[in-house]
């Protein structure tokens, strides 16, 4: 069932690839939820007092006004930074999932796109499901599957988050209401932060659990061999 070929199961350009993407995300979802956005409210628009608030994340803090625009806070300015980087290291890791070193193609990452993958995927889920109640997992071997498609899952929303980060990095304002495109870019940003909180949940349970019963996984993804 196995779809392991050979020894090295991620071939090291994917491992530091690993290292490096999942301590940028998880600092940049870190400082997304606890930075102020520096945003202009509509209903000071048309009123001279238009930038006496900045909101985010429910955080009320009183805004700095420089020249016209309301300030960027340091967390603001380092959420920019991050999503840039992560939107870099996003563009190396599609190259990879060009290439046919192991574990990198992205083939590997949406079984579900193909019918054998499929199969595949509904044979996993059957042996799994039992254990799935009393909190345990297969062996790795067994559910190579399931964890490439959430992979795949944690990849894809991360690619949206991206997407979205670069447009609004280049539309945001800080000198008046967002315009409606920017809002609505605004709102997918949010939404799918959500879902790729809840899948790194379950990646991050997962390999707790793998490691408890003994499957030592973490030695397939660290950048040291
Ligand atoms: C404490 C943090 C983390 C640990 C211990 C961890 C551990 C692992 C392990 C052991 C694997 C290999 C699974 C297998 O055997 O197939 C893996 C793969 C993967 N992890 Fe993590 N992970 C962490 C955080 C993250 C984060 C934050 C992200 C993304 C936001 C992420 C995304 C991925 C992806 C996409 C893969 C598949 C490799 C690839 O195709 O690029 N991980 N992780």
């Amino acid at each position: 069932m196995s779809d392991v070929v050979t020894n090295e199961v991620y071939a090291r350009p994917i491992r530091i690839f690993h290292s490096v993407f999942a301590l940028c995300m998880m600092t940049q979802l870190a400082v997304g939820e606890l930075m102020d956005v520096p945003e202009v409210e509509k209903e000071y628009e048309a009123s001279i007092q238009w930038v006496t608030s900045a909101i985010a994340h429910e955080a009320h803090h009183t805004p700095v006004v420089v020249g016209g625009a309301v300030e960027k806070t340091p967390g603001f300015e380092m959420h920019e930074l991050l999503g840039l980087t992560i939107a870099t290291l996003l563009l190396v890791r599609i190259i990879l999932a060009m290439s046919s070193l192991p574990g990198a193609n992205w083939r590997y990452l949406f079984p579900w796109l193909f019918a054998a993958g499929r199969k595949q995927l509904g044979q996993e889920v059957k042996l799994q499901v039992a254990g799935w109640k009393q909190i345990k997992l297969a062996a790795p071997e067994d559910g190579e599957s399931v964890a490439r498609s959430v992979h795949g899952l944690i990849l894809l929303a991360s690619v949206v988050m991206g997407v979205t980060g670069t447009l609004l990095f280049f539309g945001w304002s800080t000198t008046a209401p967002q315009v409606e495109w920017v809002e609505i870019v605004a709102e997918v940003h949010e939404l799918v932060v959500g879902a790729l909180e809840a899948l790194l949940a379950a990646h991050i349970l997962a390999v707790i659990l793998h490691q408890r019963q003994g499957h030592d996984i973490i030695s397939r993804i660290k950048p040291t061999a």
